[in-house]
């Protein structure tokens, strides 16, 4: 197989971001990813009103993203399309615009795991932009508003998740508590804000007690939940004197249990090549810590661009790139399934 000018047209449809990118030979052309802002109102994503959304944004996006890469259809060598894990309603919208374009182009079409894209999201280059991807085998540390994983990367298509959250994942723990102190939706970036003014050490939350490379966050959740309850039943106001210290306690409170679970699998496997992936790794807390964790350690830490550790498209045209290299395809038959294993 011609190994050159591969171009994979990606499509992610498996949240609230529809996006669409298009990768030639593992460079970027373009990557666009329109958000739905019908969900704030709610405080979190809504099935129902997410798969109506996509089914507006798909065609447009699509074509967006050809135009800014310049390229037209008969260009294309292959689709892939997120298959799940994700919200169903989602995904088969994703699914459904995938076949119809694999079959009316008459180009393979390619299914990928949402997780693999995030972790593979670290090999997307960049025209002008130095590339420094990891080393096999590396640890991936992926979270997200969805997932908090720790995944054992020994190549391009072979990972294992070695610890996952057994409930909330740890975006669904920074949006649910910003939720309780009435911050806007998604909350993860509030409550990185207002943490920069606050006392971390100022409030003291509970931490899971969970054997081996596991992450819990429900146990957080309702003490910060209880805590609050409490402390207003003295003081109305409290959430807003104390909005900064909450927050930077919080944050505090999520950072230490990720990176306790983190060190110790680096610990236990050996393993210095350390990233990260997933919308919570915008988080600064969470990038410091990486990187004073990495001085300490002799980690060689990768920390992605910001624009590819978010829910994009971008991450599942490279996985399809590298699933193309290897004569990975699927067919018509193919549906999306709400939880995958990687
Ligand atoms: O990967 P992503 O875009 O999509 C989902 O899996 O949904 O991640 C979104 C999550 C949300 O929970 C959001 O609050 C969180 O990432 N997030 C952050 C920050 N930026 C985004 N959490 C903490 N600090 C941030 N700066």
């Amino acid at each position: 197989m011609d190994s050159k000018n591969i171009t994979i047209l990606g499509i992610e449809s498996s949240c609230d971001d529809t996006s669409a990118a298009i990768i030639r030979d593992g460079v970027i052309l373009s990557n666009v990813v329109a958000g739905q802002k019908v969900h704030e109102e709610y405080g979190g994503v809504v099935p129902e009103l997410a798969s109506r959304a996509h089914q507006q944004n798909i065609i447009p996006v699509v074509d967006r993203a050809l135009t800014r890469a310049a390229i037209s259809k008969e260009e294309i060598s292959a689709v892939a399309f997120t298959n799940g894990p994700g919200l169903l309603g989602s995904l088969l919208v994703g699914t459904s615009f995938a076949k119809g374009f694999s079959l009316a182009a008459g180009v393979p079409l390619i299914d990928v795991n949402h997780l693999q894209g995030h972790v593979l999201a670290l090999f997307i280059k960049e025209n002008g932009v130095e590339f420094n991807p990891p080393n096999f085998p590396f640890l991936c540390l992926l979270v997200s508003g969805g997932n908090s994983q720790i995944i054992l990367v020994r190549d391009y298509l072979d990972m294992e998740v070695i610890g996952q959250t057994i409930d909330d994942a740890a975006g669904e723990a920074f949006d649910k508590c910003a939720k309780v102190m009435g911050l806007p939706y998604p909350g993860g970036p509030h409550v990185d804000r207002l943490a920069k003014e606050g006392d971390p050490l100022k409030f003291e939350f509970s931490r899971p007690r969970i054997p081996g490379l596991n992450y819990s966050f429900s146990g957080l959740k309702t003490n910060f939940l209880y805590f609050l309850r409490d402390k207003l039943k003295e003081n109305k106001n409290f959430i807003e004197e104390n909005q900064k210290d909450l927050c930077a306690s919080l944050q505090y409170t999520i950072i230490d249990i990720l990176m306790a679970k983190l060190k110790r699998a680096a610990r236990e496997t050996g393993i210095k090549e350390i990233t990260v992936a997933g919308g919570v790794s915008a988080n600064s807390g969470l990038r410091n810590a990486l990187k004073e964790n990495a001085a300490k350690y002799r980690w060689n830490l990768v920390i992605p661009k910001f624009e590819y550790t978010m829910d994009n498209a971008a991450m599942i045209a490279i996985t399809g790139y590298y699933k193309y290299l290897n004569k990975e395809f699927t067919n018509q038959n193919i549906v999306p399934f709400a939880r995958t294993q990687l």
